[in-house]
């Protein structure tokens, strides 16, 4: 891909470190063309590992991807069945091209309750990522930002007790999450026209910017990604300061 398609040399050069997507509207999106909501998911998968070639093309240097939060188990067995058939089949196929385009992939959330089939290619994606240097996805599976956050406390309250930390702070705080070691999101798109964060990266979004896009995910393509990394580009960005 030529990125200078999508952008100028100066642009190039003020790319977000972190880019976030939470990839809403797949039902929509199947459920408008009378079909099932699964075909959606499909098609969003196609357009995840789309996204993801984009960001590595742009110099993107982590992508952090909603693919399962842990309320979506509510949903229907078929469609919660598809969705993980869905991600092992994208596992699998990314482990193949992992090495060659340099991408690295990681997993935010609780894994150890997902299909035994699912944790073994998790397992063999996190050995085939040591050693990468490229763009680093994180796949939030069975996440939820408070159970993260909790999680979190409770490390820190061990690490404390154990003398390892003399006190709980922000700071430290952040290397008890999934996160640890990747900086905080400056983008997060959401699209399907929601505008919330649905228990997504609630700790590391504090001074996140938000892009919204009316379309639905499976309609996303690589114009449709610059143009939220652009608007970001035009925001002033302060912090609490002036
Ligand atoms: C939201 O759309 C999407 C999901 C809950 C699942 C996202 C999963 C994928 C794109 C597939 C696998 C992921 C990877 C990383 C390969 P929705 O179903 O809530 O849409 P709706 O709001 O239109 O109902």
């Amino acid at each position: 891909m030529d990125k200078s398609l999508f952008f100028t040399p100066e642009e190039l050069d003020r790319m977000p470190v972190h880019v976030a997507a939470i990839m809403d509207g797949n039902g929509r999106w199947a459920q408008s063309r009378g079909l099932p909501r699964v075909a959606g998911h499909k098609e969003g998968s196609e357009t995840f590992r789309r996204a993801a070639e984009f960001m590595n093309d742009i110099g993107v240097k982590y992508f952090t991807v909603y693919a399962f939060s842990t309320e979506n188990w509510k949903r229907p067995l078929e469609e919660v069945n598809a969705i993980m058939g869905l991600l092992e089949k994208y596992l699998n196929e990314a482990i193949d091209s992992m090495a060659e385009k340099n991408i690295r992939l990681r997993f935010f959330g609780d894994t150890s309750v997902l299909p035994q089939r699912l944790r073994k290619l998790i397992e063999r994606t996190d050995a085939i990522s040591v050693g990468q240097t490229g763009l680093c996805v994180n796949v939030c599976l069975n996440y939820g930002g408070r159970q993260e956050i909790a999680r979190a406390a409770a490390l820190a309250a061990e690490a404390l007790a154990d003398g390892k930390i003399d006190e709980i702070t922000a700071d430290n705080l952040s290397d008890y999450m999934y996160s640890a070691g990747v900086p905080d999101p400056e983008l997060i798109i959401r699209t399907g026209n929601e505008q919330r964060l649905s228990n997504f990266l609630l700790w590391q979004c504090a001074y996140s910017e938000f892009y919204v896009s009316d379309k639905m995910w499976p309609d996303i393509r690589e114009e449709d990604l610059a143009m939220a990394i652009k608007s970001f580009m035009g925001r002033k960005r302060r912090f609490g300061g002036l």
